[in-house]
Formats: C-alpha cells, structure tokens, sequence
C-alpha cells in the first residue's frame, strides 16, 4: 500500500507532473509568445532555453526532492537552519497563484455552459467584460459582488478539495492518470479538425514565417527563458515536492527529459490548433491574423468565441470541447500549486493531508471571493505579473542556489547516473546548474523587474505592495509559529 504522500507507480508522478507543466501558459501564452518572438526563429532560443535550463534545472530539483523525501520547508530547514524563510516563500507565492487560478477556472467553466447556445451573444467582447466580469476600474469595485462567477469558482474549489483531501495516489494520482492523456486526446481532435479549416494555412504561414533578425535581439531571449520557467512550472517547489513523493527507485533522470518533451508537444500543437483558427477567422472577416492574435483571457474570452460566432454549426463541437480543454489544462496545474505548502504544513504542524488540505482549500476559496468582484479581473492582471515576473523569479533564483552551491549538486551526480538509462550527468551539467542557470534566471528577473517599472500603472504598483506585504507576512507567519514535529529540523535524506 502506498503511503498516504507517495505515488502508486512512475507513471503517476510522470502524468501528474505533465499535469502541472502543461496548463494555460501552453494554450494561451505560448502561441502568442511564439508569434510575436520571430515566429519559426523563435525555435533556436527556445530549444536553447530547454536544454540549457529546463531539463538541467528540472534535474536539480528532482534529484533535491527525491533525496530529502519530505516538504520543501523542512528540506531548507535541513540545508540550513536559519534559512526557514525560504522554504516557505516559494510555497506560500505559488499557493497564491492557485488562488487567482480559480478564478480563470470559473470563468472558464461558466464558457463551458455558454458555448453549448453560444450564451456569449453578438459581441463577446462586451459580453465577456460588460456582461460577466462587470468590470470596473476603481478599488470601490471590490465592493460589486457577482454571484455567478462566485458559484462556479466555487465549484471548482469543491472539485480541487475533493481531489486533493485523499490520500496521494487515490486522488492527485488516479486523476492525472485519468486526464492528463483525456486532455492530450481532445487536443488532438481539436488541432485536427481545426488544420481542415480553410484559411488554416493562412494562420500557419504568419505563425511560421520566420523573422531571423530577432535573433540578435536580446527581448526574444529573454522571452524563450521566462516562458520556459513558467510553461514547465520550473523552480517552483512543485517538481521538488512531486520528487519527493517517489519511492525509492525513480529514475528521475529520464522522466525529466519525458515531462520537457511532453510539454513542448502540447505547446506547440496549441499553437497549430490556434493558428489554424486565427487562419480561418483572419479568412472570414477580412481582418489581418495580427490583428486578431492576442494571448491570455482576451484569446480564449473574446477571440475564440468571435470565431465560434461564425463557425456555424461546427461550432456547437468544438466550442465546448474548446472549453473543457481550458477546463482540463487548467485544473491539472491548479491541483500542483496546493502541494508544496500543504506538504510542507503536513511536516510541521504533524497535520493530516486530509486536514491541511481541507483547511487551505476553504482558506483558498474565502481569499479568492476578491475575484468575483467587479474590480476582480484588474486585481487578477496586478497580482499575476508580480507574482510571475517578480516573486516567483526571485525564488527561482534563490532556489537554484541553494540547492546547487548550499547543497551541493555534485552530491546528486553519481546516484542520478546510477539510476539512468538516458543521459549522463557530468561536469556539465554542475557548471550549468552553479554558474549558468543563476546568472540566466538573474537577467530574465531584471528585465521582468524593468517591464513592470515601466510599464506598470499606479494601481499596479499599490497592488504589487499588497501582495508582496500579504505574501511576506504569511511566509513570516508559517515561519515563526513553533513547530509541533519534534523532527522538523530532521529531515532525512535518501542520497
Ligand atoms: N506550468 C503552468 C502552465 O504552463 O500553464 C503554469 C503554472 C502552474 C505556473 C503552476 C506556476 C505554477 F506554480
């Protein structure tokens, strides 16, 4: 019997750890990254950024996880015991990235429904900001709650306690066994019927053509790192705690390189299927596939439902297929953002998975009550760039050098290569994790930190203050409050 935080088989720790990775940065970013980074150019940096950070990065974390078997508070605390803070900053930043999470979970689930009659009217545009989000830009918005969108976040919460409160492999791993290959087969029905759109290739030929000019600019470098540290939830204490779960014979090795070669084919098949779409839309209208490409809740929100408008009947299919797709994908990685504060909470307060589960799912869904006001939709942008382009980056940083320098990598080398079939650790890969990957991450965090400045707004910056000051204190809280394992600053090591 598996322990109540241990995988049942490899392939539950490779399915739901794709489960993670692929998500709404794979549907809604990626293409749009894609495009606008010199379309087929954009291939060099980014397959650099795989082999040069994801898959030696996702190693790192594996190999740091796997060994301490346990949260990754307590394994900081192990590392060194002053440094408590910092195992719980990454899982304190990514819990709140599971909150607003819920939020584009809702609405999408709300689409689900709508896209059966086409419930978004004429103009989704109005429909999704007027109607729906009854956005408004003033804080007093806070005060304008909108019931629907508050019913089916709360659905999805019940959905994610329901998965989550069970033990490891009964829930997290049963259901990533379950959707995760259910996700990639709608995708391929979707992408499929979508290449035999007239106009496709239209789409295809922008997304395609290639601008080498930009490789020498430094922006579409940067662009390939960031989406890679997001797109493979890199550094993030997730694939620490999912590592940490295994049983003792994980090669861990060879499933990075499955979850980096999944993730990439889901990604890119998105852009096909996207494309493809914006091809057939661009043919219809007459209007430009630049004018129409866009990323993020405008894509799937408006531009999708735009095309559904004149899809005709077709649309009825593939419109709710669409949403479920968002629904799965989205689901998959909000159910990896619970897992490192909880397991880490687990450790100290010898809390149950079911307790600690429970209570952060109700904590979770009260905080994420803010979305489903009218001044929601702007709070979601504030909070997501921060915790992206700001926090989570700095953690990532923090990260690597703890585990590469204060821990030492070269102590992984030879129990990885013990374990692989695939590729070898060497030198290499200790100069990439201790000096590369460091500096990297380093000037992606700069040039995220510059972009905010610059571009931000006041009401960026006011938020920004509040979700770092609330991330600071509850990382602060978990921190000082004694712990209740005898054995917190124990923790054992497998290596
Ligand atoms: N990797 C997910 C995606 O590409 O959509 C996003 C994500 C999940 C980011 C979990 C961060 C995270 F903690």
């Amino acid at each position: 019997m598996a322990d109540k935080n241990e995988w049942g088989s490899n392939l539950s720790f490779i399915l739901a750890m794709i489960g993670s990775a692929v998500g709404l940065g794979n549907i809604w970013r990626y293409p749009y990254v894609l495009y606008s980074n010199g379309g087929g150019a954009f291939y060099i940096p980014y397959i650099v950024a795989i082999l040069l950070m994801g898959i030696p990065f996702l190693i790192l974390e594996y190999g740091v996880g796997y060994n301490f078997k346990s949260s990754f508070a307590k394994a900081i605390k192990k590392i060194h015991h002053k440094w408590e803070y910092l195992g719980w900053f990454l899982p304190v930043a990514v819990f709140m990235i599971m909150i607003y999470y819920s939020a584009i979970l809702g609405w999408d689930g709300i689409y689900i429904i709508l896209s059966f009659f086409k419930g978004w009217g004429a103009d989704p545009n109005t429909y999704f900001t007027a109607t729906l989000l009854q956005s408004s830009d003033s804080y007093l918005g806070i005060l304008h709650f909108i019931p629907l969108i508050a019913v089916f976040m709360l659905v999805g919460w019940v959905i994610i306690w329901f998965i989550s409160h069970r033990d490891l492999e009964a829930g997290l791993g049963k259901v990533s066994k379950l959707l995760v290959p259910l996700l990639f087969i709608i995708m391929v029905v979707i992408v499929g019927f979508s290449l035999t759109l007239p106009g496709a290739s239209i789409g295809l030929a922008e997304l395609f053509h290639p601008d080498w000019s930009l490789l020498t600019h430094f922006e579409i470098w940067m662009a390939a790192f960031g989406q890679i540290v997001f797109s493979l939830s890199l550094g993030m204490s997730i694939a620490f705690t999912y590592a940490s779960y295994t049983k003792d014979d994980a090669d861990l090795v060879t499933n990075t390189l499955a979850i980096a070669l999944a993730n990439s084919a889901f990604e890119n098949f998105a852009a096909l299927g996207v494309f493809s779409i914006l091809g057939y839309m661009s043919m219809q209208s007459g209007t430009a596939v630049s004018e129409l490409v866009t990323q993020g809740t405008g894509l799937v929100f408006i531009v999708y439902p735009t095309v559904f408008n004149v899809l005709g009947q077709w649309a009825y299919v593939l419109g709710p297929l669409f949403f479920l797709t968002v629904y799965l994908a989205g689901l998959t990685s909000i159910l990896s953002t619970i897992e490192p504060l909880s397991f880490s909470i687990q450790n100290k307060f010898t809390l149950s998975r079911k307790k600690t589960m429970t209570i952060l799912c109700i904590v979770g869904a009260l905080i994420s009550m803010v979305y489903a006001t009218s001044f929601g939709g702007s709070v979601l942008g504030f909070v997501d760039t921060f915790i992206n382009q700001i926090a989570l980056l700095f953690g990532v940083i923090v990260e690597c050098i703890v585990f590469a320098w204060i821990f030492e990598a070269e102590k992984l080398i030879d129990f990885m290569n013990s374990r692989t079939k695939t590729i070898k650790l060497g030198k290499w890969w200790l100069i990439i994790v201790k000096y590369i990957l460091p500096i990297v991450i380093s000037i992606v965090w700069v040039g995220g930190m510059i972009d905010v400045i610059n571009n931000g707004s006041m009401d960026q910056l006011n938020s920004t203050i509040v979700t770092a000051a609330l991330l600071l204190i509850a990382t602060l809280i978990f921190t000082v409050l004694p712990a209740k394992n005898k054995d917190w600053d124990k923790a054992e090591e497998r290596i």
